[in-house]
């Protein structure tokens, strides 16, 4: 059977990643979750004083670019690629509530969108994978023969954002999680590059009330049909 590629957009903490997951190991596709590569660039700028120290020094980071490496290695245990930042498994650290704090300006950064959606197509050339992020199906892959673009209330996500940091131990306050879950969406979709926005054919998926079951089930009927099509 032909191999598509799928594309799942949106704004942050709709639970892309979750659907995307589990769809991508349910048709044995590959996962990528594009914001980790964001992240990981973020976590590398604070590492090194470039950003969330005082003053911006964002053209440091730019030519540091070239020198920077990402990976994503699979683990076998967890079921998913943990990303590597310059061959340490950063995949904790990225996901911390500092990181979410500077993550939309390093991802407003020409230079670092530029190299990320070239690395990014590289992986999807073969097809048969699930992208998650913001510009997949408007700019990684304008041709994906699938496009989902995922939306659910702010309070919704913050939410389901909150308990995640909660979950992992980190001491944060519900109306900070809001304040940074609306603060990203503002930036991500109007930003100068690639900003966020629904790609004229992807299907629009509201999830505010709907459970995870039966999310990935309407998801992975949609996804069959397209893949018959092809
Ligand atoms: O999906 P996430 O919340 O982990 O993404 C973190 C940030 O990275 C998000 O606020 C916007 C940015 N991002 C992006 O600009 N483009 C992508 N393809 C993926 C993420």
């Amino acid at each position: 059977m032909s191999k598509i590629t799928i594309a799942i957009d949106g704004f942050s903490s709709t639970g892309k990643s979750t659907l995307a997951k589990q769809l991508a190991k349910e048709l044995n596709y590959v996962y990528v979750d594009t914001g980790a590569m964001y992240r990981a660039i973020t976590l590398f700028a604070m590492r090194n004083n470039f950003i969330g120290s005082g003053e911006e020094r964002l053209e440091d980071l730019v030519k540091l670019l070239p020198r920077i490496k990402l990976k994503f290695v699979p683990n076998p245990k967890l079921g998913f690629a943990e990303m590597y930042l310059n061959d340490e498994n950063v995949e904790k650290q990225i996901r911390t509530m500092q990181v979410s704090k500077y993550v939309s300006r390093i991802a407003e950064l020409e230079q670092v969108r530029y190299m990320l959606v070239e690395m990014q197509k590289t992986m999807g050339k073969e097809k048969g994978i699930v992208m998650d992020g913001r510009d997949i199906g408007t700019v990684v892959f304008p041709d994906a023969e699938l496009k989902i673009f995922m939306t659910a209330s702010p309070q919704a996500r913050a939410t389901r954002r909150y308990k995640e940091l909660l979950d992992r131990g980190e001491e944060v306050s519900y109306e900070d999680v809001l304040e940074n879950v609306q603060k990203r969406d503002f930036i991500d979709s109007h930003r100068e590059f690639s900003p966020l926005r629904k790609a004229d054919n992807a299907i629009e998926f509201d999830n505010s009330d709907m459970g995870l079951k039966e999310q990935f089930e309407r998801l992975l009927s949609i996804a069959d049909r397209c893949i018959e099509k092809v």
